[in-house]
C-alpha cells in the first residue's frame, strides 16, 4: 500500500509579530525567517518522518528546488514533484506571541495542475493505495474522481475551505480531516458533536477527525466516536501543527492502528511541532514522538 500526496509547496516567510497587525496599521516585526511549508509539504514530510511510505506530486517554480530537497531529506519520494515556469508557491506569515498565526498564500505554481499531469502521476498508484488531497492547489474536484475511478482512498484536508470544497464530492472521501473553523463552514453548525453529526448524516462512509485546537480532537464514523485532550505544551508557532498531526494520523491508521491510538500519536506529535518554530522544520521524526508519548512522562 502507497500513499501519494498530491499538494501545495510554499516558501513560508515568516514575520514574528508581538500581535498581528491590525487595518492601516504599520509595524515592525521582531523578526523574520524563511521556511520550507506548505499544507501538501508539511503533510508529506509529516508522513515521512512517522514512517511512511510516501510519494508527493505537486509543482515548484525555478525558485523551489530546494523544498523537493527537503522533502527527500525527509523520507519523501519527490520523484513525481514538476517544474513550472511560474514561481513557487508563497506564504507570508504572521505568528504572534502566543504562537497564533495569519497568513496570506500566493498560488504560484501551485496552481498548474493539469489533467495530464494528474493521470500520469495517478498511473503509477492502484487500488488500496492512499491519496491524501488538501485545498491549496487547482483541480482537487478532479482529482478526487479520477482517483475514485482506480480504487484509491482518499483523505481530504479541506484546507483553506472555500467554494471549490462544494464542487468536490465527498462522498467519496474516505477520511475529511478539518478544524472547527472548516467543520463550521461546511456544516453551518458550532459544536463540534453537531458538525460531526452533519457530516456524517450526508457521508455515512466517512471518517470525521475534527481538530479543535487546545481542547483536543475528535474522531467519528458510523461504528466509532473517541476523543483525545490535547497534550499541554507552550506554544511558540502552531504553524503546521494540523499538518503534522494530519500525516500521524493517516500513517497510524494506514499501518491498521486503532482511531484511538492514531489520535493519541498524532496529538503527541502536533504538541512537539507547535513547541518548535516553523512548519515542516518543526515536525518531529517518529522516534521522538513515540518516546514522548510514553505513559509516565
Ligand atoms: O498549514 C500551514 C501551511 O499553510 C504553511 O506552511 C503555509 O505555507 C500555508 O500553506
Amino acid at each position: 500500500m502507497k500513499i501519494l500526496n498530491f499538494g501545495s509547496i510554499n516558501i513560508d516567510n515568516v514575520y514574528h509579530v508581538d500581535d498581528f497587525v491590525k487595518p492601516g496599521e504599520t509595524k515592525k516585526s521582531l523578526s523574520f525567517q524563511v521556511f520550507p511549508g506548505g499544507k501538501g509539504l508539511n503533510q508529506s514530510v509529516a508522513l515521512a518522518r512517522a514512517g511512511a511510505a510516501v510519494y508527493h506530486a505537486g509543482k515548484i517554480g525555478p525558485d523551489g528546488q530546494w523544498l523537493a530537497d527537503l522533502m527527500k531529506t525527509s523520507g519523501v519520494d519527490t520523484a513525481l514533484v514538476e517544474k513550472a515556469k511560474c514561481d513557487t508557491g508563497k506564504a507570508i506569515i504572521q505568528v504572534s506571541d502566543t504562537g497564533q498565526n495569519a497568513i496570506i498564500l500566493y498560488e504560484g505554481a501551485n496552481q498548474e495542475m493539469d489533467r495530464k499531469y494528474i493521470e500520469r502521476v495517478l498511473d503509477q498508484f492502484c487500488a488500496g493505495d492512499i491519496l491524501v488531497l488538501q485545498n491549496e492547489i487547482n483541480l482537487v474536484p478532479e482529482m478526487i474522481e479520477l482517483a475514485r475511478q482506480r480504487g484509491l482512498k482518499i483523505a481530504l484536508n479541506p484546507s483553506p475551505a472555500n467554494e471549490v470544497i462544494h464542487q468536490c464530492d465527498l462522498s467519496k472521501i474516505q477520511w475529511l480531516l478539518l478544524n472547527e473553523v472548516e467543520g463550521e463552514w461546511m456544516t453551518g453548525k458550532k459544536e463540534p458533536e453537531e458538525i460531526c453529526r452533519e457530516l456524517l448524516k450526508a457521508y455515512p462512509n466517512m471518517e470525521v477527525v475534527l481538530t479543535l485546537g487546545s481542547q483536543g480532537v475528535l474522531y467519528q464514523s458510523a461504528e466509532k466516536k473517541c476523543f483525545q485532550k490535547a497534550f499541554k505544551v507552550d506554544a511558540v508557532d502552531t504553524t503546521g501543527a494540523g499538518d503534522t498531526f494530519t500525516g500521524y494520523f493517516l500513517r497510524c491508521v494506514s499501518e491498521g492502528e486503532t482511531p484511538e491510538k492514531a489520535l493519541r500519536l498524532a496529538s503527541k506529535a502536533a504538541s512537539i511541532a507547535v513547541s518548535r518554530a516553523g512548519a515542516a522544520v518543526s515536525i518531529p521524526y517518529w522516534s521522538e514522538v513515540v518516546r514522548e508519548e510514553e505513559p509516565g512522562r
